[in-house]
């Protein structure tokens, strides 16, 4: 589950919400690529989707995995993601006249989904839900727009798991605890069954990744800004946040370091 996106634009003393959920954005975490990837995998085979079946995206970011369905479904079938941010919707449709691919976007939102009741056989929502507030009416949605028997897979991070090492415990927690403040729901992984099964779907399968950052990444991007952030509200000194910083620049250099976050899969399917 990841694409990539600049957050450059943040700065500490600017953590509005846009920007937090910007900075929670898994896509800063580039390296974790590859753990993504995997659960991508495990998210396709899971949904199993035929040729000439319906399957949409719900956030579909860059369009990636809208591409992945359109090669699925083939020429009988329909793949459309649903994007609200115009810019990812645009380069999403580039990508997918580059591509010479079949893959459609729509402009919408997870609570209002552009779409028919029982109208799709599959479903994906990716990492979507931490930003969202009222995720109860996007579960709603993907109920209603789910054919009878249709199948969903709903991924989201849990900040809850978030490990930084090696580090003092009292900065690392607090480092961490700036990053959870600053999203709509740092625990919507953990949320996701129960959110489904509300929504009166079925539960087949619960799956999670720890998508691990490379060592040769050290600190990352998103270490120093969060760092930063919890010095620009109080929570650590800056010589904490320079001490964090050479720790994990050591660790790096010796291969004594682990920065993840788990990601937790939900494959559910709606009552015939
Ligand atoms: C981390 S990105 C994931 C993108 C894509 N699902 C992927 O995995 O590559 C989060 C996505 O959620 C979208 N998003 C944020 N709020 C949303 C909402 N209310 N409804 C639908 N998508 C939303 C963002 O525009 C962005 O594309």
């Amino acid at each position: 589950m990841a694409p990539s996106h600049s957050t450059s634009g943040l700065r500490p003393d600017r953590f509005d919400r846009d920007g937090r959920d910007q900075l929670i954005d898994v896509r800063d975490l580039r390296a974790a690529l590859p753990g993504i990837r995997r659960l991508r995998h495990w998210a396709h085979q899971a949904l199993a989707v035929r040729p000439g079946e319906s399957a949409v995206d719900i956030g579909s970011g860059s369009g990636s995995e809208v591409l992945t369905f359109a090669d699925a479904v083939g020429a009988d079938g329909t793949a459309v993601g649903v994007e609200p941010d115009p810019d990812l919707l645009a380069a999403a449709e580039r990508r997918a006249h580059q591509a010479g691919s079949a893959a459609r976007f729509l402009p919408g939102d997870a609570y209002n989904l552009p779409l028919s009741n029982d109208s799709f056989d599959v479903a994906l929502c990716e990492r979507v839900f931490q930003h969202l507030t009222a995720p109860q009416r996007a579960v709603g949605e993907i109920a209603r727009v789910l054919r009878p028997g249709g199948r969903v897979v709903v991924m989201d991070s849990d900040w809850g798991t978030a490990i930084v090492h090696p580090g003092d415990r009292h900065v690392v927690r607090q480092v961490i605890e700036t990053l959870i403040s600053g999203t709509t729901d740092p625990f919507a992984g953990r949320r996701l069954p129960g959110l489904l099964t509300q929504a009166g779907l079925v539960i087949d399968d619960v799956g999670s990744h720890a998508l691990v950052q490379e060592h040769s990444v050290g600190a990352g991007a998103l270490v120093a800004r969060v760092s930063a952030m919890a010095v620009a509200r109080g929570s650590i000194t800056e010589q904490q946040r320079e001490q964090l910083l050479a720790d994990l620049e050591a660790g790096a250099r010796t291969g004594d370091i682990h920065l993840s976050v788990t990601i937790f899969a939900v494959l559910a399917h709606k009552p015939e």
